[in-house]
C-alpha cells in the first residue's frame, strides 16, 4: 500500500513547458515518493480545449477553462503557472495563493511586473510562491543566491540570461554569421521564436534582470526602470573589432548597488575573452554574483529549454511541500 501523502498539482498551461514539467512528474513519480512521502500527481490542467491534455498523454478530462474549478478544488496543493506573458497570468498566480494554493511559476514577465505585489500576496496567504525557473531556467540560481545573501551583501552581479542572445551572438562571433543569417539558424533549431523581439530586443533579459535586482536592492525593481539595448544593432565588424581587441561581445544583464540603490542595465558589452562569461556558449546562460564576503561567485547552466526549466519547477513543488517557506528568497512585505 502507497502511504505518501497524495498531493495535486494543477498546471495552468500546458504549452513547452507545462507538458514538459507534467511528463517528468510522471517519470520522477517513484523516485519523489521514496525521498520526500509524497505521491505527486497532475490532477487538473487549465487549457483552451480537452485535445491539449493528449501534449503529456494525461487525460482529457483533466482540463478546464476555469481557474474558479481549479481553485476550490481541495485535492490541488500547488499550482504551476505555465501561461506566459503578463494578463491574466498575474492575477491567475495572486487569486491561487489567496486561495491557499502553493504557485510555482516560469513566468518572469508576470513576476518582474509584479513582484512586490505577488510576494506579498504570498506572505499574507501563508502559500509559498516560488520561481527558480523563471530567472535561469535549469541554474539553481535563486537557491544559491539565498544562500550567498544570508552571509553577505551582494554588491554587483552580470551575467548571460538570455540563451537565444548568446546562440546568435556566438554564431556570429565563431562562425563569422551576420545577424540575420544567425537569427535564422536559432529560429531552425528552436532556440528563437518566430517572432524574436522578446528576445533579440533585450525585454526577456531585463524581466530576468528584474527579479535579480529586486532581490539584490530588496526593492522592486520594476522591468521600465532598467536600461535596455538589444543586439539587432550589432555588426560583424563590431564582432571583429572585439576580437581584434582579445574581446567578444555579449549580452549582459548588469546589476550594481551604488549608495543602496541599485543601477541596472541590459545590453551588448565587450567581455575579454579570458574571462569566464566569454566562454558560456550558445544557448548556455551564466551569472556572476559578487558577495562582500564571498567575492565573485559564477553559476552556469542551460538557462532555457523544456526539460531544465521543468527540472527547475519540480524542485520548487518539492520545496512548497516540504520547506514552508514563503519564497525562493527573503522579502519584506
Ligand atoms: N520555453 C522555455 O524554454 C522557457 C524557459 C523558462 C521559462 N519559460 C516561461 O514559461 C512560460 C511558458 O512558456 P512556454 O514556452 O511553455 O509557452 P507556450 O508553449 O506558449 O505554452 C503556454 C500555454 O498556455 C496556454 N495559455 C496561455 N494563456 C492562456 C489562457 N488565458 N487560457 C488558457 N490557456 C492559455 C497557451 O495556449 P495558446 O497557445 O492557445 O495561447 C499554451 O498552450 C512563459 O512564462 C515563459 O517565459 C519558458
Amino acid at each position: 500500500m502507497n502511504s505518501n501523502r497524495s498531493t495535486g498539482v494543477a498546471i495552468l498551461g500546458l504549452g513547452t513547458i507545462g507538458s514538459a514539467v507534467a511528463r517528468l512528474i510522471n517519470q520522477r513519480g517513484a523516485s519523489i515518493g521514496e525521498l520526500y512521502g509524497l505521491d505527486l500527481k497532475v490532477t487538473r490542467i487549465l487549457e483552451r480545449g480537452p485535445e491539449r491534455a493528449a501534449r503529456a498523454d494525461l487525460p482529457r478530462d483533466l482540463v478546464t477553462t476555469s481557474l474558479d474549478e481549479i481553485l476550490s478544488d481541495d485535492g490541488v496543493s500547488v499550482v504551476v503557472e505555465t501561461l506566459g506573458g503578463e494578463s491574466p497570468a498575474a492575477d491567475w498566480i495572486e487569486a491561487s495563493l489567496k486561495a491557499g494554493k502553493h504557485v510555482v511559476t516560469a513566468n518572469k514577465e508576470a513576476l518582474s511586473k509584479n513582484f512586490d505585489r505577488l510576494q506579498r500576496a504570498a506572505h499574507q496567504s501563508g502559500s509559498a510562491l516560488l520561481f527558480e525557473a523563471s530567472v535561469g531556467g535549469g541554474i539553481p540560481l535563486l537557491v544559491s543566491y539565498r544562500q550567498i545573501l544570508a552571509a553577505n551583501q551582494i554588491t554587483s552581479l552580470r551575467g548571460i540570461v538570455n540563451g537565444t542572445t548568446n546562440y546568435i551572438l556566438s554564431q556570429m562571433t565563431t562562425a563569422g554569421a551576420t545577424f540575420d543569417d544567425a537569427l535564422a539558424q536559432a529560429q531552425e533549431l528552436g532556440y528563437a521564436e518566430p517572432d524574436p523581439t522578446a528576445d533579440v530586443e533585450g525585454f526577456d533579459a531585463v524581466y530576468k534582470l528584474s527579479i535579480l535586482a529586486s532581490i539584490m536592492a530588496g526593492t522592486h525593481i520594476h522591468p521600465d526602470s532598467i536600461e535596455r539595448t538589444g543586439i539587432t544593432g550589432v555588426t560583424p565588424d563590431d564582432i571583429a573589432s572585439a576580437s581584434a581587441g582579445g574581446e567578444v561581445i555579449k549580452l549582459l544583464g548588469q546589476a550594481t548597488l551604488i549608495g543602496g540603490a541599485v543601477k541596472a542595465s541590459v545590453g551588448p558589452e565587450r567581455v575579454s575573452a579570458d574571462n569566464l562569461l566569454a566562454h558560456v556558449r550558445d544557448n548556455y546562460n551564466a551569472v556572476e554574483l559578487v558577495g562582500d564576503s564571498v567575492g565573485p561567485v559564477v553559476l552556469s547552466g542551460q538557462g532555457a529549454g523544456p526539460d531544465p526549466t521543468a527540472s527547475a519547477i519540480l524542485s520548487d513543488i518539492v520545496e512548497a511541500l516540504t520547506s514552508g517557506a514563503s519564497s525562493n528568497v527573503p522579502w519584506k512585505v
